[in-house]
């Protein structure tokens, strides 16, 4: 008996399947993904990177920063923080209601959190006894995880976080830490162009390979003026070595160097979205300055 056409049909479904399964479904899930308002802020999120860092992500791909380093930040289940954000009239009462929910409540103060818990339905049932004595009260969505906990990122990553990364450059190996918010982590750009020119001077046995091919060194006598844009010595914790004689180097970030640093930088994915909660983060503080105590991690 001849099975061909029954083989070849067999084989067809499974293919046609798994191509349904793994491109079409993902293509109507999140193929036509734009870019949302958030209602916190009232931006556009998110934006394109300034073309400067765009140019930094070809250079962090000509490099293979991504051999070594993710930028995903992975999130386990979130808990759920009760806040009170106003008492009301009725204080007194509303202070024996939060002792009720949580007897370490301690005095409640309009901004503290009242109870933690893993369960939405608990704290929408707390906040609605707050809100119902008078008071303010708002359920906060807490992302968890051993990559928050690290620092790593604000929130679990989405899809919507990359949507104008091409190639994107997520990386499954994380020899070095995760760089999803590198951009907020690090103090500075002078920091980040240290790291590069060789990361032992910055932290004490790395085994990052240092990227000296983007910098220029520069010789100079001992008594004249440093070269234009030459990386201050002074921010490295460690005494920097210096040849013997009346010479000393100057390092002279490259425009590739600096792109990159200027793409670190933009690497900050924590907006609040609706597929990935997270607290609304604090408003910007004062740009980093670039002190010794701030190089030194
Ligand atoms: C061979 C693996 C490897 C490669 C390739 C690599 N790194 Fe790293 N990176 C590490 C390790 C390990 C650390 C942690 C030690 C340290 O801070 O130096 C690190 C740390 C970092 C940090 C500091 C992160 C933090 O949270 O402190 C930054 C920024 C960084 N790397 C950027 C880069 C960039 C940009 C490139 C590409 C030009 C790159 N790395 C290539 C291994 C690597």
């Amino acid at each position: 008996m001849n099975f061909g056409p029954l083989i070849f049909l067999g084989v067809f479904f499974t293919m046609a399947c798994s191509w349904f399964g793994m491109i079409v479904v993902p293509q109507l899930q999140i193929g036509g993904q734009q870019p949302v308002k958030l209602e916190a802020t009232g931006q556009m999120y998110p934006l394109p990177r300034a073309g400067l860092a765009q140019q930094g992500a070809a250079v962090y791909r000509a490099n293979g920063c991504a051999a070594c380093h993710s930028q995903q930040v992975r999130q386990g289940p979130p808990v759920f923080d009760v806040k009170l954000n106003d008492l009301g009239t009725n204080a007194a009462q509303v202070a024996d209601i939060a002792r009720k929910i949580n007897h370490a409540a301690g005095a409640p103060l309009p901004g503290k959190n009242i109870w933690r818990t893993p369960v939405k339905k608990d704290a929408d049932a707390a906040a609605k006894r707050l809100t119902d004595a008078g008071a303010k009260a708002a359920v906060v969505i807490v992302p968890t995880g051993a990559d928050i906990e690290r620092g790593w990122g604000a929130r679990v990553s989405v899809a919507q976080d990359y949507l104008y990364d091409q190639p994107l450059m997520l990386g499954s190996r994380r020899i070095g830490p995760d760089l999803a918010n590198i951009g907020a982590r690090k103090p500075g750009a002078d920091w980040q162009l240290w790291h590069l020119y060789n990361p032992r001077l910055i932290t004490d046995g790395s085994f990052m390979p240092a990227y000296r091919f983007l910098f220029n060194e520069v010789p100079r006598r001992k008594d004249a003026p440093p070269a234009l844009g030459a990386l201050d010595k002074t921010l490295v914790a460690k005494t920097f070595p210096e040849p013997a004689g009346e010479t000393v180097t100057d390092i002279v970030p490259t425009a590739e160097a600096v792109a990159l640093v200027a793409y670190l930088a933009s690497l900050n994915p924590d907006a609040p979205l609706f597929e990935a909660p997270a607290p609304v983060p604090p408003p910007p503080a004062a740009p980093a300055t670039n002190t010794p105590a701030a190089v030194k991690p």
